[in-house]
């Protein structure tokens, strides 16, 4: 330990005085740290931090229907399962500009159903390019020739060369902070596999190759994420 966490270990035994109230939370553990006190940042910086630290986040590549037949197709990676019952999943989802929605929230917000797909690695690319700023209606779908293919009991088809597609219902739509944000919840309805990924079980369990998935995930600034090495631990009991 080093002189300086010793100090600060002192100073939470402690806490007595307002003045050991701030040191404890601006002096640094360790003299080689950079720590970054969100009170005194930007909304621009309080972004640039998150995303540079919640690293690696899951791709959602989410297809919304524009309502004049066309399809909107866009990345999210504020994206996460959230809750088993009911089968909700979150993302969220910010404006063009002050004035204009991004058009994935405003399909869903429209027409509540939408699909998230986990892109591969093979889709860098494409799901990159999906993300350009185009004009309402304008489908990224056309523009990068993606195939659609239907999804079994609902209104909207998915990406034939997705290996996972999960329909979803809009389950709640919450607007939050500044901008604002909206955290838009979907409930799922199916999720759809490729046989391919999948790897066969005798205890009725599912279970996929995700080296096969070969999931993309988004890192910080322009960067985005391979799987790597796969590891493998117990959980305790
Ligand atoms: C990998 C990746 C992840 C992204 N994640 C988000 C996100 O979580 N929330 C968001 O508002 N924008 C996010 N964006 C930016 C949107 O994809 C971008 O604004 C896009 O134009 C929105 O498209 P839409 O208006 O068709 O919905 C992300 C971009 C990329 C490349």
């Amino acid at each position: 330990m080093s002189v300086m966490s010793l100090y600060v270990v002192d100073i939470l035994k402690k806490p007595t005085s307002n003045n050991a109230k701030i040191l404890l939370y601006h002096q640094p553990t360790r003299l080689d740290t950079m720590f970054i006190d969100f009170e005194n940042l930007t909304a621009g910086q309080c972004y640039g931090t998150m995303v540079q630290t919640i690293v690696p986040r899951p791709i959602a590549w989410v297809l919304t229907a524009n309502g004049d037949g066309s399809h909107n197709l866009a990345p999210y990676s504020f994206f996460t399962g959230i809750c088993s019952d009911p089968p909700l999943l979150m993302i969220s989802a910010g404006k063009k500009d002050a004035e204009e929605e991004k058009d994935t929230r405003l399909n869903i917000r429209e027409r509540k159903d939408f699909v998230v797909h986990i892109p591969s690695t093979r889709h860098l690319a494409q799901v990159n390019s999906s993300a350009a700023t185009l004009a309402h209606g304008d489908s990224e779908v056309d523009l990068a020739e993606l195939e659609l293919i239907s999804i079994e009991g609902f209104a909207l088809p998915r990406l034939a060369d997705c290996d996972i597609a999960i329909a979803c219902t809009l389950y709640r739509f919450d607007e939050i902070g500044a901008t604002p944000q909206a955290v838009i919840y979907g409930e799922i309805r199916s999720v759809t596999i490729d046989d391919g990924i999948v790897v066969p079980q005798d205890n009725g369990r599912l279970q996929l190759d995700a080296k096969k998935l070969d999931p993309l995930s988004r890192l910080g600034g322009s960067f985005y994420g391979g799987l790597g090495e796969i590891l493998a631990a117990n959980r305790p009991k």
